[in-house]
């Protein structure tokens, strides 16, 4: 049977039935309630009506206007959050009309809309092309969803956005694999290369897979013949964690590489930027007064070494990641730490330091140390009533026990 998503999705919308289902717990929906609505409405009507009911009310987690947006469990997993797509949709601004290129249920391209950019959005899979017309037109905002497949002709454009997919097709969140070959993503990176002598453009990467410009402008591969300055590489903290790295080229290009960290509410936050380049490790020292974990942005940028130099910090070992420095550094790129002891890590040494310390709960974090923390708290008793947190890591040889109290 043909389903006219279009027309299915404006039904839903126009009826009651999301804030009837929303008004409840989608996951305890009884076979009798839905056997009801059955009896109203058709089973494609109900079925999806139940998956948007089902986003709804997770969809706040990523969207300030989420009771306007309409996804599915699986479309709300892949769109980009509110701070990070608006991050993107102002670096995108002022160059013309933007092409979202596999926009599915239109996370990023209501947020390129949302800043005053002209948008039209491609997606081969009817539903989710469906859903971002909708939810265009529910925001109040302009914009064309073609729902076609890439490689296929094109709108005009001026600035080319991707977010290729990177999960298997029909697979739902929980029971979705992942793929880490790029070649495998869609649209494919080889088909998107030819598309970025376009004005300004920007290719949103998944943060673990391989960053290496080698590899990037390898034949076949997303900036294959591209030299290293014809790019900037940027990587995206959200709530404390990686999100994403975004290659941005043409006039939106400001720098080579860029660490962003974003902070504060969904609806409220603020976006800091660190801008440097690749050095050299600074000098390995004693741990002093403070440690500091460092943002993941920085770290999958190489712009850690560069970040430490700036802010007049050492670091405590080779290859380690941990900072450390006399003076207070208040930054959104680090945790921080005031380090009140340091041991040789064995399980009865950092017992007998937690004792002193009169210690009633630890966090452990690590950095190049093989036991896993849950296991090690797991073999401690701890019965004062300090909050302390142990940083372990890894130093030549041996391996150190920080025993801190956290500061930010
Ligand atoms: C990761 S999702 C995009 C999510 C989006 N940025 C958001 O924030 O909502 C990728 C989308 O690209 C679409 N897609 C994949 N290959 C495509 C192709 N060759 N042509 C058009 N759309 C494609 C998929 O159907 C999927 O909806």
């Amino acid at each position: 049977m043909i389903i006219n998503y279009q027309q299915l999705v404006a039904q839903i919308a126009s009826s009651s039935i999301i804030d009837e289902l929303t008004a409840c717990d989608p996951a305890n929906y009884s076979i009798k309630a839905i056997q009801r609505l059955r009896k109203r409405h058709s089973a494609e009507f109900v079925s999806l009506a139940l998956h948007i009911a089902e986003s709804r009310n997770r969809a706040n987690r990523k969207f300030p206007d989420s009771e306007k947006l309409c996804f599915t469990p699986e479309l709300l997993e892949q769109a980009s959050a509110h701070p990070v797509a608006m991050h993107r949709a102002e670096l995108l601004s002022g160059f013309g009309t933007i092409l979202d290129l596999g926009c599915a249920a239109g996370g990023d391209l209501t947020r390129f809309a949302m800043v005053g950019s002209q948008v039209v959005g491609l997606e081969r899979d009817e539903l989710p092309a469906a859903l971002a017309q909708h939810n265009l037109a529910q925001l109040g905002l302009s914009g064309e969803v073609l729902n076609a497949e890439f490689p296929c002709e094109l709108p005009e454009f001026d600035v080319l956005f991707a977010d290729p997919q990177r999960r298997e097709k029909g697979r739902g969140p929980s029971g979705s694999k992942r793929r880490w070959d790029p070649a495998e993503f869609s649209p494919r990176p080889k088909d998107l290369r030819p598309l970025l002598s376009c004005k300004a453009w920007a290719i949103k990467w998944g943060p673990g897979l391989d960053l290496d410009h080698q590899t990037l402008s390898a034949e076949g591969a997303l900036l294959e013949g591209m030299s290293r300055d014809e790019y900037e590489l940027q990587v995206v903290s959200w709530n404390g964690q990686v999100r994403e790295a975004l290659f941005i080229g043409g006039e939106a290009k400001q720098s080579d590489l860029t660490a962003v960290v974003i902070t504060g509410p969904i609806d409220d936050y603020i976006v800091h930027k660190f801008i440097g380049i690749e050095t050299a490790a600074p000098t390995i020292t004693e741990p002093a007064d403070y440690l500091y974990d460092p943002d993941g942005s920085l770290l999958r940028t190489n712009l850690l070494n560069s970040f430490a130099s700036e802010n007049g910090m050492n670091i405590i070992a080779e290859e380690i990641a941990y900072l450390t420095s006399d003076a207070k550094v208040d930054s959104p790129f680090l945790t921080r730490f005031k380090r009140l002891d340091s041991i040789e890590m064995s399980l009865p040494k950092l017992q007998t330091a937690l004792n002193n310390l009169d210690a009633g709960s630890v966090i452990i974090r690590k950095r190049g140390y093989p036991e896993e923390p849950e296991e090690i708290r797991k073999r401690l008793s701890l019965a004062g009533t300090a909050e302390l947190t142990v940083l372990l890591h890894r130093s030549g040889n041996k391996h150190i026990a920080h025993i801190c109290e956290k500061e930010t």
